[in-house]
């Protein structure tokens, strides 16, 4: 049976929650599910405001048909032309063949080349500042594009100051039942999946973001409705402050993400005993992941959290321990940038690991390496625990340079 709510006057959330999903886009593991908004204007004409993804087909197609209410269906705003978003569009289309479809003109690309559709002659583009009247209600519409693919673009919507915001300020994280970010406690429940669906989705296009957050600075905006996660009607500051921080590549808190391989423990021993080391000298704001049991994309995000790494790994094949490898050329193509960075090697007979690891970090943008790479020649020894010592009074003083009390 269907299942909506109307979050302002003849504007109904029309979307649902995927909780079985293993991983979103086939990648990210998604333990706490995903939620994919869609929004109906009932006015003197009717809009939706993008459709779901095919999981929910059956019961988004029963809430759009309850909210409607027997009427027809006039216009459909393509927001963003990712399936999990568009999958209804060719079924709305045959149920309502009327409806106006309302893109710009790499929306209508996409759809020509996600569907055969065949109906151009419903095709309605817009332009940057464009504006539809519905009735009381008249939406504008604003590009924004790579945030998250070069089609994007957010519709305003003048009466009720809403910005119905595409990808933008969405979160990984089913609905609890409530739809507001104001109903559940959002620093504990989603803050961490908010923070990891940026980095690993958008995180790349921080440029981008940049430019869509000042093109928005000149809206006043009461209300933010993005496709995935919780409405924002109360301290929109909250969220806008996290996605300018985060699209800066400012480190959200000062505090260190110990990253690490090990095949056989000798190389997480040392990790263990820097991470000891820094508790000692009173750092209390750690993370430590083992790269090979973590999804990279939690170690992402806490990259993107904390102002400091230290990445362990060792040597392998006569280069880096493939994991290793492949985090950072991920990290890397996400384009994390401006963080300090402390290097630990492992090798038995080449000694590989630390240039690597050197290079890649160094090919990263506003990335600093702090103290000298610290090598291990299969396991630690006792005489190497000045240099260790050295290597953690290094960490500890940048961070402490960088603020940190
Ligand atoms: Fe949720 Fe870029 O799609």
């Amino acid at each position: 049976m269907y299942y909506v709510q109307e979050i302002a006057d003849s504007i109904h959330w029309v979307g649902g929650s995927d909780r079985r999903l293993e991983r979103f886009e086939n990648m990210f593991p998604i333990p706490h599910g995903v939620a994919y908004n869609s929004y109906l204007i009932m006015d003197e004409k009717t809009a939706l405001i993008d459709t779901v993804d095919s999981s929910i087909s059956a019961l988004y197609l029963e809430n759009v048909t309850h909210v409607l209410g027997g009427r027809s269906l006039d216009y459909l705003v393509i927001n963003h032309m990712e399936p999990d978003h568009c999958a209804n569009i060719e079924e709305l289309v045959r149920r309502y063949p009327d409806v106006k479809i309302v893109g710009n003109s790499k929306t209508f690309q996409f759809i020509e080349q996600f569907y055969s559709l065949n109906k151009s002659e419903n095709y309605c583009e817009v332009k940057e500042g464009d504006q539809l009247a519905l009735g009381k209600h008249t939406l504008q519409f604003f590009f924004a594009p790579m945030v998250h693919w070069p089609e994007v673009m957010v519709t305003y919507e003048q009466t009720e100051k809403i910005l119905f915001s595409a990808d933008a300020f969405g979160t990984f994280g089913a609905h609890p039942g409530t739809i507001f970010s104001d109903q559940v406690d959002f620093e504990h429940v989603y803050l961490d999946e908010a923070r990891r669906y940026y980095a690993n989705i958008v995180g790349k296009y921080g440029i981008q973001v940049q430019a869509a957050l000042k093109k928005l600075a000149a809206l006043e905006i009461r209300m933010i409705c993005s496709v995935h996660g919780p409405v924002w009607r109360k301290n929109l500051a909250y969220i806008l402050d996290k996605y300018d921080r985060w699209s800066r590549y400012e480190p959200e808190q000062k505090g260190v993400v110990l990253l690490y391989a090990s095949m056989y423990g000798n190389t997480e021993n040392v990790m263990n005993r820097i991470a000891g080391k820094l508790g000692e000298k009173g750092v209390r704001d750690m993370r430590m992941y083992d790269v090979s049991k973590t999804h990279p994309s939690y170690i992402i995000a806490d990259a993107w959290k904390y102002s400091h790494m230290v990445i362990g790994a060792p040597t392998y094949n006569m280069g880096l321990y493939f994991v290793m490898e492949a985090l950072l050329h991920e990290m890397a193509g996400l384009n994390l940038q401006n963080r300090k960075v402390a290097l630990v090697g492992n090798y038995t007979w080449a000694c590989k690991s630390v240039p690597i690891l050197r290079n890649l970090i160094e090919n990263m943008k506003k990335m600093q390496i702090v103290g000298k790479p610290f090598e291990v020649n299969s396991a630690m020894k006792a005489a190497q625990e000045p240099e260790l010592d050295k290597l953690v009074e290094d960490i500890y003083t940048s961070l402490i340079a960088d603020g940190y009390q």
